[in-house]
């Protein structure tokens, strides 16, 4: 495959886009744009995203950029894994374009941007709470990136679920004209979720850290019995596991990404977040309360 063309500011995107726009229209979709956004360290999640953009549409766009509005005070902002060189060679096998790696004064030139975009309620739960704040900075940049790229479609990864569910509502709410579509969670053989953050586990914490994929199986093996059955499976499974903190284990409605009552009965999302040395982990999964 060519290798995409890097651009660093928005001004060449935005240029590189138009010419391709006016130059050529083959492909499946002639001249649709998919938009990948991503802070880096790739890993065959993101590859996953990447393959299903170029088969939704003509020009592909990876964005890196490790947005430092979605970080509080006390995380993982200057430790977070940066290698473009890296990353180009992992995108070498699919047909990117573009690879839009802006520096964060071209993002925020302000220092930050003045205007923001606030989550809402549900920005406020699980992640939000473990992390004040991060929403409405991923809300944010996803806009700007939205709006810097215009794509036909965006792609985001189930594996943060929260996530996805507030992108969606943010492409409602603001009437952003793109699709979002959503690709399954990427898993290592022993189920553990791609992460760049599995970057910070040692040999022992990786062999742990499995608990969390185990905790969501356990959970689905307990749909049959109700609410409290799936919490107590997925429970029983972080008993005997010392090196892996359970931080929250929550049940919620697809529809609303609200914690169901007992007795609901329907399709659920079960949502684990955990600290295993010193990565903060999170992971989820459908099932049907019967
Ligand atoms: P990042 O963590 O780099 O993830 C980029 C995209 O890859 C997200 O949509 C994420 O859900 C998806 N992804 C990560 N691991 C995955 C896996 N194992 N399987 C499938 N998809 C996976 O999420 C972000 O960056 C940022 O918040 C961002 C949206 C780029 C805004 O800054």
């Amino acid at each position: 495959m060519t290798r995409p063309t890097v651009v660093t500011t928005i001004a060449e995107l935005r240029a590189g886009l138009a010419a391709r726009a006016a130059g050529r229209g083959s492909g499946s979709t002639p001249g649709s744009v998919a938009l990948v956004p991503t802070m880096g360290a790739l890993h065959d999640g993101h590859l996953a995203l990447v393959e299903r953009a170029a088969e939704l549409a003509d020009t592909v766009v990876v964005s890196i950029f490790v947005n430092p509005l979605q970080f509080g005070p006390e995380e993982d902002l200057d430790k977070y894994p940066r290698d473009l060189e890296a990353d180009l060679e992992a995108l070498d096998p699919f047909d990117v374009a573009f690879v839009f790696a802006p520096t964060a004064s071209e993002m925020y030139p302000k220092g930050a941007a003045q205007v923001h975009v606030i989550g809402g309620p549900v920005a406020e739960l699980f992640e939000g709470r473990a992390r004040p704040g991060h929403f409405d900075g991923v809300l944010t940049v996803v806009s700007k990136l939205l709006n810097i790229a215009q794509p036909d479609v965006v792609l985001f990864g189930q594996k943060d679920a929260q996530q996805v569910f507030l992108v969606r509502q943010l492409v409602d709410d603001l009437n952003f004209p793109t699709k979002v579509e959503i690709v399954e969670t990427v898993r290592a053989d022993d189920g553990l979720a791609l992460s760049s953050r599995n970057r910070y586990l040692n040999g022992d914490e990786r062999r742990a850290a499995v608990a969390i994929s185990r905790a969501l199986e356990a959970a689905s093996s307990g749909a049959d019995r109700g609410i409290d059955a799936v919490l107590a499976a997925a429970q029983s499974v972080f008993m005997d596991e010392r090196l892996v903190r359970l931080e929250y284990l929550k049940v919620v409605n697809p529809k609303t990404f609200l914690p169901v009552d007992d007795g609901y009965r329907g399709p659920v999302r079960v949502l684990i977040a955990a600290r295993v040395g010193s990565a903060r982990l999170i992971d989820n999964d459908a099932i049907y309360l019967n």
